[in-house]
């Protein structure tokens, strides 16, 4: 056996790949892959503060990547074909005021902007995995399909390394403009299909397949070795303690399938001694992981998943003619590619998922906006699942919680100028179409004629 291979996530079927493969389906089953590694024949850190050496050699690029850093937990390449771009320089934020917003008692909420990275989302982390996997396999274009965080991921690996040729897919209207402008500025093949997210993932497999080209979505298992690092991080804020709770958003699942494994492998390797808990937070227009766990009763059943009450569930959104629909386009998905790993890390990590109303949403999102960094309409997902668990007595008051933010302000200046927007129709055209009533924190901008005194008046009043 290799000390790095690709095995199929079912236990019962053993399927597996060699590392460098790109087809990422099991070869026997069409499941989910993981990256797996031989522990026993590798060199995995005696304890997570080993890793604090390496602050000091910030001058070699791969200690500097928040990524890279955690290398020997994710030792699927040499470290000469590593790829980065100085990803994973984010920062945990103690957030006293959102603490308050959702119920949380002071010190105990912390936000994990992963809006800092290099293309303003988390995707880079996972990114950099990916792109190093494809430099390993020879690739020459690389793919995705996206809802806009992805394809600006890829076009800046693609524009900043030279090394690929980026073909993204994209729902026509689909994707907000910070993220369309990005793609198009990095100078990526942007390719919009009439049709929504659902429809672009399922094409973009068969074109992948078709051409030979490098696919980079989280059904990629090396997208979400880079992902795993999210959580390193967030110990490694916390001094290597571990929280209480973990509350992500979920669209393709890829981040908590990620987060999942990281925790699994912790516990397995020694170095922590137990998971924290897992909450994933879905919008409620694009709720099929919520409909699906916390009403179906999905499980992964140590597993043995019954994947029939998937397929029942999507015959019936196809019968009902049903399409995701959210503000926060990001997590507009109702087909999940990575619905049984987000499975698996639940069963692992005593998970919980709730839904979120566009409303819920957007309210939450200016609270964390007035109280800390900024962040899109998906991410703040995070925090309104972290107020609705509190209400609901199923996170405590005294529970450390880390949200994880992960996309950053700038992505979507659409729906947040419109909620702050003092012009009833820029509202209604924007986020009344969405069920959103009220805009309780919006900061109105004031209007004011081009007159000194008037201008005075106003900043007399006002401040
Ligand atoms: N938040 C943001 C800002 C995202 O862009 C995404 C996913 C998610 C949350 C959900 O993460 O898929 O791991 O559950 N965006 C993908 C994209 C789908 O194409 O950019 P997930």
């Amino acid at each position: 056996m290799d000390v790095v291979f690709q095995r199929c996530i079912h236990p019962d079927c053993g399927g597996t790949r060699a590392v460098e493969d790109t087809s990422f389906v099991c070869p026997r089953c069409g499941g989910l892959l993981d990256v797996a590694y031989d522990w026993d024949r590798l060199a995995p850190p005696k304890s997570l503060r080993a890793f604090e050496a390496r602050w000091a050699e910030r001058y070699d690029p791969l200690s500097f990547s928040g990524v890279w850093r955690f290398r020997d937990l994710l030792p699927f390449a040499d470290p000469e074909k590593v790829l980065t771009i100085g990803e994973g320089q984010t920062i945990l934020q103690r957030a006293d005021v959102v603490a308050g917003y959702v119920g949380l008692e002071p010190g105990k909420l912390f936000l994990q902007y992963e809006g800092m990275n290099p293309s303003g989302s988390f995707k880079d982390n996972g990114m950099t995995a990916a792109f190093t996997h494809a430099r390993m396999a020879g690739a020459r274009r690389a793919a995705c399909a996206s809802t806009g965080n992805t394809s600006a991921s890829l076009a800046v690996y693609c524009s900043a390394t030279g090394l690929m040729k980026a073909v993204i897919f994209i729902g026509s209207g689909k994707i907000s403009y910070g993220k369309l402008a990005q793609a198009l500025d990095h100078g990526a093949l942007t390719v919009q299909i009439a049709g929504d997210f659902d429809d672009a993932m399922l094409r973009v497999q068969q074109v992948a397949e078709k051409l030979g080209i490098y696919l980079v979505n989280s059904i990629n298992p090396f997208r979400l070795e880079g992902q795993k690092t999210i959580m390193y991080r967030i110990l490694e804020a916390l001094r290597w303690q571990v929280p209480d709770w973990v509350v992500v958003p979920g669209g393709n699942l890829g981040n908590v399938s990620a987060f999942g494994k990281a925790f699994i492998e912790l516990v397995e390797l020694g170095l922590i001694e137990r998971p924290p808990r897992l909450a994933v937070i879905n919008a409620a227009g694009a709720d099929t992981f919520y409909k699906l766990y916390e009403q179906n009763g999905l499980r992964w059943n140590g597993g043995r998943p019954e994947s029939e009450l998937r397929e029942t569930y999507y015959r019936g959104l196809d019968a009902d003619k049903v399409r995701a629909s959210t503000i926060a386009s990001a997590i507009e998905i109702n087909r999940p590619v990575n619905l049984f790993k987000a499975l698996r890390a639940l069963e692992r990590c005593g998970g919980v998922v709730r839904e979120v109303t566009d409303q819920d949403i957007l309210d939450a999102k200016a609270k964390v906006g007035a109280g800390g960094l900024g962040c899109e309409p998906a991410s703040a997902a995070s925090v309104a699942g972290t107020r609705r668990l509190r209400q609901e007595g199923v996170i405590a008051a005294g529970d450390i919680v880390a949200c994880v933010l992960t996309g950053h302000q700038l992505k979507d200046p659409t729906a947040t100028v419109a909620y702050h927007s003092a012009d009833q129709q820029t509202f209604e055209q924007v986020l009344g179409q969405r069920g959103v009533r009220r805009a309780t924190f919006a900061n109105r901008a004031v209007q004011v004629p081009n007159d000194l005194d008037a201008i005075i008046r106003a900043i007399e009043v006002y401040s």
